[in-house]
């Protein structure tokens, strides 16, 4: 894998002008339409040849410090194949702060299947994986989110992130370098 194997920092223009898109619903996660994202964000990714597949909310903080561990995939889209490399993009508002943490999967994991609020993922359980990367992704960056990750915030902070999964000609995840080199006009120095 290439040496940013987990984060690639971004400067895209925000995804969303209205932030009260953040905290539409209560149940988290939730999926939201696409006409809710910035028009110039949707206008860039259509310049390089992307769709949208999915936009996601998810938070984490008061009352609910950390996600469940999870890839962001599940063979129940896949007709029972689970992807080992996907990009995710993200913006992040809220508690700027809070870090991101990848893990590998201990010997002999068995991976759960999972569904939360109509999104069908693999879960992991905290003594079935070990951390590998912690990093701070800032407010807008390319994700490993083939690897079981999570965020902990135990502030007083929410910590919002709206994340879109990109089509790319019928496919509806795109692998992570691919991603980054697609949008390189965007990356910050790491
Ligand atoms: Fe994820």
């Amino acid at each position: 894998m290439h040496e940013n194997q987990y984060c690639t920092r971004l400067n895209l223009p925000d995804a969303v002008t209205n932030l009260d898109i953040l905290t539409l619903d209560d149940i988290i996660p939730f999926n939201i339409s696409e006409s809710l994202v910035n028009p110039e964000v949707l206008s860039i990714l259509k310049s390089r040849g992307f769709g949208i597949d999915s936009v996601e909310i998810f938070k984490t903080g008061p009352g609910n410090p950390m996600l469940r561990i999870h890839i962001d995939d599940s063979p129940y889209l896949n007709g029972g194949y689970v992807h080992d490399d996907i990009g995710k993009l993200n913006w992040i508002y809220g508690n700027l702060d809070c870090n991101m943490t990848w893990f590998k999967e201990r010997a002999g994991n068995v991976r759960k299947n999972e569904v939360n609020s109509f999104v069908p993922y693999v879960g992991f359980d905290e003594e079935d994986v070990e951390p590998i990367a912690n990093i701070n992704i800032g407010r807008n960056a390319v994700i490993q989110a083939a690897i079981p990750h999570t965020v902990i915030n135990n502030s007083d902070v929410f910590w919002y992130c709206l994340g879109i999964h990109l089509s790319y000609e019928g496919f509806t995840r795109v692998p992570y370098q691919f991603m980054v080199d697609k949008l390189k006009d965007y990356v910050l120095p790491q």
